[in-house]
């Protein structure tokens, strides 16, 4: 199983589906999201490539909703101006932090309407969904109907000021407008009154039990999704309306219920994921490789989300998938919780914090990406503070690893001969060597795991590790007396040197790639020790990390 030549973890060639939530198209994003979702994922993604997975890591731009009217609305523009604008910047922030998507796209494409079409129609003739009247939030004032996202009003589970009529943001139990208490309509702050409408139902009684035993065989989740999860359907689910009384969205596909209605936002943008796999195949020139991620049995699925997505994913999402039938289910819904900035919630728009354009402006993105992961809130809330990712910037980053390489660049380049003639091992150099075969193989299973932070942590120790051997073997001291011996200490420590740039390449991948190219080897592996190549010149390396003052 542990072929020397290629590394721990190499005989792997599973199907990993790498599905990240769809981002609103409907204003910028901030260090939150990029840390609640994309980094992780594509952290994720990447080392599972590595390790010669067949990873497809797929989203888009989630166009459609009231986030996005509710903007259009307030700019005096058309929701596809708003959409245009925001989908254009989210292809910028992932080319600059190097989110390696597969396929990003949107839920407007032809294939995407095709594919809830067909999702939709599925259900209707399976009775999973159905027509049912009820009460729809309307604003007599303004004569409309009101969406869910504009009526606000104290949630009855939490007694929450401003829940939504979606989705109480402090308790995130999923909401009907009518379970508000006092609601108002956001369009007018009228009092929302309640008027019959019908629309069509998705059957979630209908799939409780069904949910309710997958839910109870899945394991390794991480304790608030499944407990979330599991207590939301012992409460009992009800059909939820996936129809509404709107404009701007996707046609329903059978056409009776007059005009004006259109299909629920979160109905259609789940379904992304599988569209969004289906684009990518079509792209690639084999229209049906989707299936070897969504019908394979092997196959595993990954959905990286924030905390406030769980029960679209973790019940209304497999929910749909049990009714289609023939699709595989999450493997397992890692979802973050809330990044906090001074305990707030972080969001440019309401000033907790800067925009992601001044980071991307002032920082490399590694160093980004390097001190997001190391507060991901994968269990709990967590604080990030612009002092402490300086702080890692400066210490982690430019004093433990940055000069570590430089250090080892700097004497081989003086002082060696291209390492041309080097004595034997000694314990001490094996030791630091063994102790990375381990830790290829501790922290592939915690990323498996989906546990980045504690990855990226154990990673680092093996940076201090370097360190560590370094001083205690001094090179620099010995070079006069045994030129043989400290050049063994630096080849030894130029094989850790590529081997914690392995380690780091999901977390920082051009930095660690820069290192890596750096190195002249005879092996070539990107999960494992290597073979350094000895009486060639190392190549050029620039300045990894910039010390911010
Ligand atoms: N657009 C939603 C949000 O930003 C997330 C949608 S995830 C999807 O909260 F899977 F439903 F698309
Ligand atoms: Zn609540």
């Amino acid at each position: 199983m542990n072929d020397p030549k290629k590394g721990y973890s190499y005989c792997m060639s599973k199907n990993i589906l790498v599905s990240v939530a769809w981002p609103y198209a409907s204003g910028s994003r901030h260090l939150g999201h990029i840390g609640g979702a994309y980094l992780p994922a594509d952290i994720f993604a990447r080392y599972h490539r590595t390790v010669g997975n067949k990873v497809l890591m797929v989203s888009g731009s989630d166009v459609h909703g009231t986030p996005i009217t509710v903007r259009a609305d307030a700019e005096g523009v058309q929701p596809i101006d708003i959409v245009n604008k925001y989908h254009a910047e989210f292809l910028g922030y992932w080319e600059k932090l190097g989110i390696s998507w597969d396929n990003y796209t949107t839920t407007m494409t032809d294939t995407h309407i095709e594919v809830v079409h067909d999702v939709f129609n599925n259900l209707l003739e399976k009775g999973l969904i159905d027509k049912q009247k009820s009460l729809q939030a309307y604003d007599a004032g303004e004569d409309r109907f009101l969406p869910d996202r504009y009526v606000e009003g104290v949630c009855p589970h939490c007694e929450y000021k401003e829940a939504r009529g979606d989705q109480c943001d402090k308790c995130s139990k999923t909401l009907d407008p009518e379970e508000l208490i006092n609601p108002i309509s956001k369009l007018s702050g009228n009092k929302a009154e309640f008027k019959e409408t019908e629309h069509f139902f998705l059957k979630l009684t209908s799939l409780e039990n069904e949910l309710g035993n997958w839910l109870d065989q899945q394991e390794g989740w991480r304790p608030h999704v499944i407990n979330w999860a599991k207590s939301f359907v012992k409460d009992g689910l009800q059909d939820r309306a996936i129809t509404r009384d709107l404009d701007w969205g996707i046609k329903i596909p059978v056409d009776d219920l007059g005009p004006g209605k259109k299909i629920y936002v979160w109905f259609e943008a789940v379904i992304g994921y599988l569209s969004a796999s289906k684009e990518w195949a079509s792209l690639q020139g084999d229209s049906d490789s989707w299936k070897e991620w969504w019908e394979n049995p092997e196959a595993e699925s990954y959905y990286f989300i924030g905390k406030d997505n769980v029960p679209f994913h973790a019940v209304i999402w497999p929910s749909i998938l049990l009714g289609y039938k023939g699709l595989n289910l999450p493997t397992n819904v890692p979802a973050n919780q809330y990044i906090l900035i001074k305990g707030e919630k972080a969001s440019a728009s309401r000033g907790v914090g800067k925009s992601l354009d001044d980071y991307l402006d002032e920082w490399n993105p590694d160093a980004l990406r390097y001190a997001l992961a190391s507060v991901l809130p994968e269990q709990a809330d967590s604080e990030i503070s612009e002092q402490e990712m300086i702080r890692r910037n400066n210490e982690e980053l430019v004093a433990a690893w940055g000069n570590l390489v430089q250090r080892v660049f700097a004497q081989i380049n003086n002082n060696f001969d291209k390492l041309g003639e080097i004595s034997d091992s000694e314990e001490i150099d094996t030791k630091l060597l063994f102790g990375f075969e381990e830790a290829y193989k501790n922290i592939g299973n915690l990323i498996e795991k989906v546990e980045l932070k504690s990855a990226l942590q154990e990673s680092m120790r093996c940076v201090s590790q370097v360190n560590a051997y370094l001083n205690e073997t001094e090179p620099w001291k010995i070079i006069k007396d045994d030129t043989k011996r400290a050049g063994r200490v630096l080849y030894t420590s130029l094989q850790a040197i590529d081997s914690c740039a392995n380690l780091l390449y999901p977390f920082m991948p051009t930095t660690s790639e820069n290192v890596r190219n750096a190195i002249p080897k005879t092996t070539e592996c990107k999960w494992g020790v290597n073979e350094i190549k000895r009486g060639v010149e190392l190549g050029q390396l620039e300045l990894l990390f910039k010390k911010f003052d």
